[in-house]
C-alpha cells in the first residue's frame, strides 16, 4: 500500500479551542469534516494524548476556527507543535469566546464553528468526536487554507490566485502531519529520534512530493 496516496484526500485546517477548569487550549487539527446538513453536525478525530483532547472530553464541548490562506505558518506552529502543558498558547493572541465559554480566534481566519460533543468512538490512538453544531459564523473575508496549502507553504513552494506551487519533498509524520524542518538531514536522524509532536518512531514518517 502507497501511504502517500492518502495525502491526495483534501482537508481543511482548522484550530481546535476549548476551556476547562480554568485552562483554555487548542490546537491544530485537520480533520473537522461536515457530517450532516439538517441537523448540522460535523466530526473531528483528536489524538488522545492531546491536551486538547483530554479537555474536550471533560467539558464535551469545542470550537473550530478555519484558518484563512494567509495565516502565517508561525502561529500554526505554535499551537499545532507544542502542548498546552509547557506553555499557555493564548499569550499574546486576540480570541473570542463562543456561548460554551470555549475560545475562537476571529483573525487569520474565515469562519468558526462552536460544537456540542454527542457521542465520542474510540479509534484506539485518537477519539472521533461527533457534533451538534449550535454556532457558526464568518470572521473575515478571504479564502480558507486546504492542508496541502499549508503542505506546500512548508516546504517553500507557493500558494494563491495561480494555485500551489510545489516546493521540495519533505518528510511528514503520518500519525499527526508534522513536517519535519530541522537542520539535520531527516536521513541522518538516529533510529531513536521522535516525532516532536506526537512522539511517534521515526519509522512512521513518510517522505512526500
Ligand atoms: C498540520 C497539522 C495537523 C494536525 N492535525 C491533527 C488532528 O487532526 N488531530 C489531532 O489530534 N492533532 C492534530 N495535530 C497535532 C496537534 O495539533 C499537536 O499534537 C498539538 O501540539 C497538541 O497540543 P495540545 O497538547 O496542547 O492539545 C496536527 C498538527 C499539525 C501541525
Amino acid at each position: 500500500m502507497d501511504t502517500t496516496a492518502m495525502f491526495s484526500l483534501t482537508y481543511g485546517l482548522f484550530v481546535a479551542g476549548v476551556a476547562e477548569g480554568g485552562k483554555k487550549n487548542a490546537c491544530i487539527i485537520n480533520t473537522a469534516v461536515q457530517a450532516t446538513a439538517e441537523p448540522v453536525r460535523m466530526h473531528v478525530t483528536m489524538l488522545k494524548e492531546n491536551l486538547t483532547t483530554q479537555l474536550i472530553r471533560k467539558k464535551g464541548s469545542l470550537t473550530v476556527s478555519v484558518l484563512s490562506l494567509d495565516c502565517p505558518l508561525e502561529l500554526i506552529g505554535s499551537f499545532g507543535m507544542r502542548s498546552g502543558r509547557e506553555v499557555n498558547k493564548f499569550d499574546g493572541i486576540d480570541y473570542q469566546t463562543d456561548g460554551n465559554g470555549n475560545p475562537y480566534l476571529d483573525k487569520n481566519t474565515v469562519a468558526y464553528m462552536s460544537l456540542n460533543v454527542a457521542s465520542v468512538i474510540d479509534l484506539e490512538s485518537h477519539y472521533l468526536f461527533i457534533c451538534d453544531v449550535v454556532e457558526a459564523e464568518k470572521t473575515q473575508k478571504g479564502q480558507p487554507m486546504s492542508y496541502g496549502d499549508y503542505r506546500t507553504l512548508k516546504s517553500g513552494g507557493t500558494v494563491g490566485k495561480e494555485g500551489a506551487k510545489a516546493g521540495k519533498k519533505h518528510w511528514v509524520c503520518s500519525v499527526c502531519h508534522y513536517v519535519y524542518d530541522g537542520k539535520i538531514p531527516f536521513e541522518e536522524l538516529p533510529d531513536d529520534w521522535t516525532c516532536p509532536v506526537c512522539q511517534k518512531p521515526k519509522s512512521v514518517f513518510i517522505l512526500e512530493d
